[in-house]
């Protein structure tokens, strides 16, 4: 099986696992990236179950909206059950890195959100150390000179991605060669520094739930 058809299974495996929990007043948080685009694509084929959908960037929203999926906006929802997303690695205390598409801070937001965060990822993206894949942190523009050199002195190799805008109006620096032997702490600490607005780190509230996809089928994992 491709990577491609690997995303296009774990998508439909969510949207198995959602199915028969959604009511008519239902609200689903939406991910960002190519993985949450196919499970997009697939809910919109069951529009008439659930109410709508909170986005976690502009794209997403876009993408619902041209399926005719009502997008709420997070301040009127209040909590809902389930956050469908993907991730750039995981690792088996379900621990991610995100933000390769930049969404990385509503991403969080709506995740933190959520009652059951479901991640939905193809089993390239599952690793022993998190960290070869590098780390994103959205900071404030004018902060980026400062934020680059304090992430120098915690052992990181910043990149700024350039011309990357975020929706928040923020911009990426892109931390390379990090072994993150303690995500949460690292997490905490990069979030610390001023003008960090956050990082892809998701050790603090790590997903619940893993649908991994293999050439084997779709494994369920939960967090230990
Ligand atoms: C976007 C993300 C995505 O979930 C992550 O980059 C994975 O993307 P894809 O599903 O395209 O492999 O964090 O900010």
């Amino acid at each position: 099986m491709t990577q491609d058809e690997l995303k296009q299974a774990v998508a439909k495996a969510a949207l198995d696992y959602i199915l028969p929990k959604l009511e008519k007043d239902s609200i689903v948080g939406i991910g960002t990236g190519s993985t949450a685009n196919y499970f997009i694509d697939a809910l919109a084929e069951h529009q008439d179950l659930f109410d709508g959908a909170v986005s976690s960037s502009q794209t997403s929203e876009d993408r619902l909206k041209g399926h005719g999926i009502p997008v709420y906006d997070l301040n009127s929802t209040g909590s809902f059950e389930f956050y469908i997303d993907g991730a750039d690695e995981t690792n088996e205390r379900l621990e991610l890195i995100k933000g390769g598409g930049a969404a990385l801070t509503r991403e969080k937001i709506v995740a933190a959100c959520a009652k059951e965060f479901i991640c939905i990822a193809d089993d390239s993206k599952m690793v022993d150390l998190l960290g070869a894949f590098p780390l994103p942190v959205e900071v404030i523009p004018m902060a980026r000179s400062y934020v680059a050199r304090e992430i120098v002195k915690l052992g990181g190799d910043p990149v700024y991605r350039d011309g990357v805008v975020t929706d928040n109006g923020g911009v990426i620096l892109d931390v390379h060669n990090l072994a993150i032997k303690s995500p949460m702490e690292l997490e905490s600490k990069i979030n610390q520094l001023t003008g960090v607005i956050t990082n892809g780190l998701f050790a603090l509230r790590p997903a619940d739930t893993l649908l991994l996809g293999t050439k084997n089928g779709v494994q369920t994992l939960k967090a230990k």
